[in-house]
């Protein structure tokens, strides 16, 4: 039997229309979700604490509370993204730490915590202290493709992973390039080399996931990612309805609950056509893009890129970009195509063909990467380039968070007007700007306008 984890409510709106799902719609899905059999659902993390705040001026924490309230039989998982938490930057241990421990506080089962770059350092931490507060942790390795990125090298690091004492495994494939073939030749290599057991977490953007996803399952993964339709597909996870019917009477078999999962589905499209109409799912995320696979470019990344050439005017530059990528990549050393990588990847690639000269414009975090600042490369960087943006500055070669000063206490000194618990200076440590400006909101509402200030001739 292969086992689900329904991921409609974290990957499933953050893939298609931005992460803009509101907690009253999360919580109505998940007490159904509750009731069919999945293994877990993804309810939390990733982008969704931000967007949460910055959006929908809404607590996170209030969020997963909620979620946790209506899920009594199924655990909860969420994504945490190593050293850098739901953040973009590296956050020192104790902020790691407190994050871990209010994370499982507040509700959550399983920590799924991957490192871009799949350096383990970066990871240490967030899984001594999922273990440390009872959680239990997963550890996705980031899925990419290159001359380093061989099964051998994504078996060592599942061994190492294994040594590190995480719980299972998860390939994480954030751009949807796994190939059927490749899937079969990983997941054996995987289970014949590691004991954990192993989940495969892929996007349909490409329109290979469910043939991949099935050549996985019959090569024996454990669990698979999958979304509730139509909440499901496009640059997010297969359906979940049609992988339950594809195995229906199989020795693979899920076994969830259709009939809960039918019960639903009204309320799920309901979602998914207010989304449609006010402009936030644009239709065009629901077709296949099977040039990924020639790019390697995640759908997020492609957006991202085009908003910064047609902000510069520069689209009939597109292709030339998309031909750069590769090459940026190559040069840094073969970095996975996920978050913050992939935006630093592509960004450089923009700047390398606008700027008219490769490299005389180079990001702020393209720097740091060479300074060693996110951890090691998976293959060297080219040494020539690296000298023209760094010259011949001292390069780390230690775990990143060694280098940084704890920093919860200071933040809760320095916020302590506005904060008024831990959950709330986390919310700070990871989002400063944006969770000042939600808790004086929160705490401190603006008094409703007055009638006889209220021009109504605006
Ligand atoms: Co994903």
């Amino acid at each position: 039997m292969v086992r689900i984890v329904e991921t409609s409510v974290r990957d499933g709106h953050q893939s298609l229309f931005a992460t803009r799902m509101t907690t009253e719609e999360v919580v109505k899905l998940c007490e159904a979700y509750d009731r069919a059999g999945f293994s877990a659902i993804e309810v939390w993390g990733g982008a969704t604490f931000d967007s949460c705040m910055r959006f929908l001026n809404e607590d996170p924490w209030e969020r997963l509370r909620a979620v946790r309230k209506v899920c009594k039989n199924t655990k909860l998982q969420m994504l945490f993204r190593g050293q850098n938490i739901l953040g973009y930057r590296h956050y020192s241990d104790d902020v790691v730490d407190m994050f871990c421990k209010k994370s499982i506080e507040n509700g959550i089962d399983i920590i799924r915590v991957f490192d871009a770059l799949n350096d383990i350092r970066n990871l240490e931490t967030a899984v001594k202290s999922t273990k440390k507060y009872g959680g239990e942790c997963q550890i996705a390795l980031s899925y990419t493709t290159s001359p380093i990125h061989t099964i051998e090298y994504y078996v060592n690091l599942a061994k190492e992973i294994e040594e590190l004492g995480a719980d299972s495994i998860c390939i994480k494939d954030m751009a949807g390039v796994l190939l059927p073939e490749d899937a079969t030749k990983l997941v054996s290599a995987l289970k014949k080399n590691c004991n954990l057991p192993i989940e495969l977490h892929s996007h349909c953007t490409a329109g290979i996931c469910e043939m991949t996803y099935m050549a996985a399952i019959k090569a024996g993964v454990d669990i698979v990612d999958t979304s509730v339709s139509p909440l499901s597909n496009g640059t997010a996870q297969p359906s979940t309805q049609a992988l339950c019917n594809a195995l229906r009477g199989t020795e693979y078999d899920p076994k969830i609950d259709m009939d809960v999962i039918h019960e639903i589905e009204p309320e799920v499209t309901k979602i998914v056509n207010k989304y449609v109409a006010n402009g936030l799912l644009n239709p065009k995320s629901f077709q296949v893009n099977p040039n990924i696979l020639t790019y390697q470019v995640p759908g997020g990344m492609l957006s991202n890129m085009i908003k910064q050439l047609t902000d510069q005017g520069a689209m009939d530059r597109y292709e030339e970009v998309l031909r750069e990528i590769p090459n940026v990549r190559k040069e840094m050393g073969y970095p996975p195509l996920v978050t913050p990588l992939s935006q630093m990847v592509g960004t450089q690639s923009v700047l390398n063909i606008l700027g008219g000269e490769r490299y005389k414009l180079c990001a702020k975090e393209i720097k740091d990467y060479l300074h060693g600042r996110y951890g090691k490369s998976p293959a060297p960087v080219n040494e020539e380039i690296k000298k023209k943006i760094i010259g011949d500055d001292e390069v780390i070669t230690c775990r990143p968070a060694d280098l940084l000063e704890p920093e919860f206490e200071k933040l809760k000194e320095k916020y302590k007007d506005i904060a008024k618990c831990d959950e709330d200076v986390l919310s700070l440590a990871l989002f400063e700007g944006v969770a000042t400006e939600f808790l004086t909101n929160k705490y401190n509402p603006k008094p409703a306008i007055e009638e006889d200030s209220f021009d109504m001739y605006i």
